[in-house]
């Protein structure tokens, strides 16, 4: 073995030359990878004893992609598409050899090799539209040459791996290994380059493929169905438009030449504020895993069996995430309707997900059969976490927690899911608060990915440690939050519902506020969001003031939202279309009126730095305070938790990119107090994300 640079080596056996990078984590291709993989190439290429080269890598996984940190800066050495050059032109076969993940700018170097052989654990897919990218190494133009342009746009468009078998019967393989190790893996790679010099026969060179091309020019419709098709969901986001057109060129233009236009859009799209946000979002996405004050090898606690109390909305839903990962779950109601109620939305989730062909009949037995349903507090005594998901009420939460204390077994983690209730206070009624913590789900809570994990303040650092673990083994991205009302998600939400309340009490509509926002990239603006959880929240009609307050109003008249068909909209039964209703619009001119507002007009600008500006302003707060650890965590709840669109970042990086000064002088202007945080950090021209 022959070092080539400090991440890759030359080795032969017998007549084959093989080539292994080995450069951690994920084997990403940074330059010293490029420069390598490409002097060994060539060194193999000139070896008159090297009748064959296989590419592999060490570690876990092969070529993930590009190196992200790198893209955008000046590019340096090698450059990719040299490197798929040399393995590609060259006389010689080149076999790649894939294990874990052929991503990305990895799956471009696969597609440039003559033959691809796999473990049967590996997974291969071009996820560059997840950082608002398209794959700009001859991708767009090699993947449909290989799998056909239907699949080839789909796997581009979703950013989504597909497995080694199903690759297999694309043919985007040529053998999967039949051991489980890697040794095997490099054993058959060079077993099949020996088959290749044994039986020569013309390189198969991606780039000369026509066949499924042509295929394709007999199906013209095809690029509008898929534009239709993905018109909704990629809505403000640039790349995925610029992947179709590539798929386009790749059967107008010469391979050549398509991918040059391949290139031109990969530059526009690096250079487009979209791709920043989405580029920073992955790193904030990994850095939220982080804690500083708790060291990695911190010892967690076991946890197998789950205790849940209260079989309502967030109950049920948090009881399917443990499920879903074989663990045990114990669900506690207080009366056996509400129990069996609940019970049977997790069995008619999973059936629904089953009949769409997701999940076996056996596997939602499975599941279901992990479920332990009971009216007795005291079952809960041998689990190892208890989430309580009672009624948001401290005296209700109290009681449940002293119960608690005196039930469970030492070294229990106890929970709580409360959205905006001082963990510290529900703590205090235990004899054991280094073990409560808070888990707030979000709803649907089965499917939203957001968990923002409640530190107290005596909460143990083994207790996080294992809560941030258990977040991931559930499939959550875990943000870890403080102790304040609403934690990091639900007060930032706050603010912008104060501002959104504040606008609708000086006459400005409800669908105008809402379309602003909907235009910005949220999925629904705060009013449709009112109707859709309920305008009754928190009402009750006893000490409605429906005279001056114009949501007491609306439940007054029976308009609770969604559920009654109207709220601040009416909402067709059948569709649950939105229209506007002129009833509304008058009682929003009357109540503005009378509290001593004239009508004006006021532009969508006003409106977006008036609902935005003070989130982030929030979100300063927050950061003063130490409840987030770092900025990029209030990008990772938002964009996670309330859709925040990925395309702008997150409120805190999309700030940064408006400027903080404009953001401080907006909001004196009306008559917000900017944090101190965001004032100082404003007038040292620092940013919070940078
Ligand atoms: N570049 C730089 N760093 C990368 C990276 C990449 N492509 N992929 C992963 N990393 C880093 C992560 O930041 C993380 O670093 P940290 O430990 O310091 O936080 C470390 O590698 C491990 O990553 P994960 O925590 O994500 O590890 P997992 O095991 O959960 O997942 C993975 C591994 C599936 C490879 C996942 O990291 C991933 O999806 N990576 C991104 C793949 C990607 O987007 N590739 C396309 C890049 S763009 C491109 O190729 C352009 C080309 O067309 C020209
Ligand atoms: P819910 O009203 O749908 O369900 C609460 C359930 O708890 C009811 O079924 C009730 O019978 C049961 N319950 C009440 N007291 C109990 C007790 N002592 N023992 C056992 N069961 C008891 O309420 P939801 O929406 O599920 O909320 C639960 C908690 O989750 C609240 O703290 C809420 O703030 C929080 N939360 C709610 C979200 C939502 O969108 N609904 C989102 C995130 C958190």
């Amino acid at each position: 073995m022959s070092k080539v640079n400090e991440v890759v080596q030359r080795s032969t056996q017998g007549e084959i030359a093989v080539v292994t990078i080995d450069s951690p984590p994920v084997n990403a291709l940074g330059r010293a990878v490029r420069d390598g993989v490409h002097s060994a190439v060539q060194q193999a290429q000139q070896d008159t004893a090297v009748k064959a080269i296989v590419l592999i890598c060490a570690g876990k996984t092969f070529i993930a992609g590009a190196d992200i940190r790198e893209l955008g800066k000046p590019p340096e050495g090698t450059n990719l598409i040299e490197v798929e050059k040399v393995l590609e032109a060259g006389p010689k076969p080149v076999v790649a050899a894939i294990h874990g993940t052929a991503l990305g700018g990895g799956l471009e170097i696969a597609m440039s090799c003559h033959y691809r052989v796999a473990a049967s654990s590996a997974r291969f897919g071009l996820p560059e539209v997840k950082l608002g990218l398209l794959p700009g190494a001859t991708g767009t133009q090699r993947l449909p040459r290989i799998v056909g342009v239907a699949k080839a746009l789909d796997m581009m468009l979703s950013g989504e791996p597909i497995g080694a078998q199903e690759a297999r019967e694309l043919g985007l393989l040529d053998e999967l290994t039949k051991g489980s190790s890697d040794g095997d893996l490099l054993q058959q790679a060079v077993a099949f380059a020996k088959q290749l010099v044994a039986a020569p026969r013309p390189l198969r060179k991606t780039r000369d493929l026509e066949d499924k091309l042509t295929a394709a020019k007999a199906n013209p419709e095809l690029f509008a169905k898929v534009r239709k098709s993905i018109a909704k969901k990629t809505r403000g986001f640039p790349a995925p438009e610029k992947i179709v057109q590539c798929v386009e060129a790749a059967l107008r233009m010469p391979f050549d030449e398509a991918c040059q236009f391949e290139r031109r859009g990969f530059q526009e799209l690096m250079a487009s504020l979209e791709s920043k946000a989405q580029r920073y979002y992955f790193f904030a996405e990994r850095e939220a895993a982080k804690v500083p004050d708790i060291a990695q090898d911190t010892p967690q606690r076991k946890l197998e069996k789950v205790g849940i109390i209260g079989a309502g909305t967030m109950g049920g839903g948090i009881a399917m995430n443990f499920l879903n990962t074989g663990m045990s779950v114990v669900i506690v109601e207080t009366k056996q309707e509400a129990l069996d109620r609940g019970v049977s939305v997790i069995r008619k989730n999973y059936e629904r997900t089953a009949s769409k062909g997701k999940l076996t009949a056996a596997d939602v037995d499975k599941r279901m059969g992990l479920l332990t349903p009971t009216l007795q507090l005291e079952q809960l005594h041998d689990c190892d976490l208890v989430i309580e998901a009672v009624f948001e009420n401290m005296g209700i939460k109290k009681e449940v927690f002293g119960k608690l204390d005196r039930i469970c077994k030492p070294g229990a983690i106890l929970a709580s899911n409360t959205s905006y209730l001082d963990l510290n206070e529900i703590a205090s009624i235990t004899q054991r608060p280094a073990d409560v913590i808070g888990l707030h789900f979000f709803s649907p809570a089965n499917v939203m990915k957001l968990l923002e994990i409640v530190r107290g303040k005596a909460t143990g650092k083994d207790v996080i440690a294992t809560s941030m673990a258990l977040g991931k083994r559930i499939g959550k991205i875990s943000v870890l939050v403080g102790v304040c009302r609403g934690f990091v998600g639900n007060r930032i939400l706050a603010a912008r519902g104060e501002q959104a309340r504040q606008l609708v009490q000086e006459g400005i509509m409800p669908w105008q506020v809402d379309r602003v926002l909907e235009d910005f990239g949220m999925p629904m603006g705060p009013f449709a969001m009112i109707d859709l959880a309920g305008m009754d929240i928190g009402w009750d009609a006893k000490s409605s003031r429906g005279e001056t307050v114009l949501r007491d109003k609306l439940c007054e008249l029976g308009r609770r939202g969604q559920k009654t068909s109207a709220g601040f909209y009416n909402y067709d039964p059948q569709t649950r279309e939105r229209s506007i209703d002129a009833d509304v619009e008058a009682l929003v001119r009357q109540y503005a009126k009378k509290a001593g507002f004239t009508a004006r007009e006021v532009s969508d600008q006003e409106i977006l730095e008036r609902c935005l500006y003070p989130m982030v302003n929030e979100g300063a707060k927050i950061l003063e305070e130490g409840i987030a650890q770092r900025a990029s965590d209030i990008d990772v709840v938002w964009v996670n938790g309330y859709g925040w669109p990925v395309y702008r970042g997150g409120p805190m990086f999309w700030a940064d990119n408006v400027g903080l000064q404009k953001i401080v002088d907006s909001l004196v202007r009306y008559q917000q107090e900017p944090a101190a945080l965001l004032r100082k950090l404003a007038s040292e021209g620092k940013t919070f994300t940078r």
